[in-house]
């Protein structure tokens, strides 16, 4: 049956220039490249100038992402960040980057706040909002700069973030309603607030007047990370008809190698599969998604017509999923 569907027309990303390697951390607390490389996968990490803003990292993600679409910018009907570094508390970000980007006057913005799993809670706003008609072309950014939320004195968390940003441009096509479709073929986003405290930042505007820095109970995330992405690759796949020997690459949030693997292995997927970025980036919460999506299509490993699925967990606990055809 005719239906439409939200094709991804356009993909950008952007890192700070500054990288501080696992070396350098070991300079900074009592740390070594040997325990973060084999505990989380992680190498190096971008880390933004003082003066270098969430908005700026973005702006750089989304003018990469309308370049590869070939659109203009007049032609982009809705902006979507997820963030949970935004610039001010308010406005929202994305207004920011609309007014930079010049993004036609009128054109909704908002700010989605669901932590890691922000680009899939984004993507899953913007897909709807297309298929119902409210807009034809759809920015979608996800950008954090978690080096000014995180604390550089306690070696439990600094190993592990980075900054950075992704963006893709959707665009409504029409899909014949089967998994040969191009564009989103399924989404599915959760949330489950009694895990609030075990990954969370220490402040926030009405608790303690500052943002805080970032903090979590590792062993709780972790056990329930492999379980949740797990479930929700199953189910997009399960929602789009397809199964794991179908799909050419899973995307995964970037949080940590053992993770990553586990839910590969979990999945029935071979490594060559699953898409791995976090040894030069790290941790880059709702980023790491479309920074690898962006990345991999830029050096043209993700093809037109590659079936893909992206999953991601985060605080909240909040996680997620999406089966898209490139
Ligand atoms: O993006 C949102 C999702 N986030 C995640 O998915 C993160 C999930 N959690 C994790 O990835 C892992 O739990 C961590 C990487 C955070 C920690 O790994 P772990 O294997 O659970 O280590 P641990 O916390 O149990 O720490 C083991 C030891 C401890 O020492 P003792 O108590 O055994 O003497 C820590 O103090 O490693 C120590 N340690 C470190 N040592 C060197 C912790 N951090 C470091 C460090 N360098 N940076």
């Amino acid at each position: 049956m005719k239906c439409i569907r939200s094709e991804i027309i356009g993909h950008g990303h952007y890192l700070p220039a500054k990288e501080l390697t696992n070396d350098d951390l070991a300079q900074m607390v009592d740390t070594n490249d040997e325990w973060i490389s084999t505990r989380t996968g992680i190498k190096s990490r971008h880390v933004a100038a003082e003066e270098e803003y969430t908005s700026d990292l973005a702006v750089n993600a989304a003018q990469m992402a309308v370049k590869t679409a070939g659109i203009s910018v007049e032609e982009i009907d809705v902006v979507i960040l997820a963030t949970v570094t935004p610039d001010n508390t308010t406005p929202a970000t994305s207004a920011k980057i609309s007014a930079r980007l010049g993004v036609k006057e009128g054109t909704p913005a908002f700010d989605i706040s669901a932590a890691c799993s922000g680009f899939v809670y984004a993507l899953t706003m913007a897909d709807n909002m297309i298929r119902l008609g409210q807009a034809k072309t759809a920015l979608v950014v996800s950008a954090e700069t978690l080096s000014k939320i995180t604390d550089w004195t306690d070696r439990n968390t600094c190993v592990l973030f980075g900054d950075g940003a992704g963006a893709v441009v959707l665009r409504a096509c029409e899909g014949e309603g089967t998994s040969a479709d191009t564009g989103i073929l399924a989404t599915k986003i959760y949330a489950d607030g009694s895990q609030y405290d075990n990954l969370r930042t220490t402040g926030g505007v009405s608790t303690s007047q500052n943002a805080g820095y970032i903090w979590m109970n590792g062993k709780e995330v972790f056990k329930f990370a492999i379980n949740g992405l797990t479930q929700a690759a199953e189910e997009v796949m399960a929602m789009g008809n397809v199964k794991a020997e179908n799909i050419d690459w899973l995307i995964p949030h970037q949080a940590n190698i053992r993770i990553i693997s586990g839910v590969g292995q979990k999945l029935g997927l071979p490594d060559e599969k699953v898409v791995v970025t976090i040894d030069h980036q790290a941790n880059t919460s709702a980023a790491t998604i479309p920074l690898a999506l962006s990345e991999y299509m830029e050096a043209g490993k993700i093809k037109k017509g590659d079936l893909v699925v992206l999953n991601a967990m985060g605080a909240g606990f909040t996680w997620g999923g999406a089966l898209v055809r490139i």
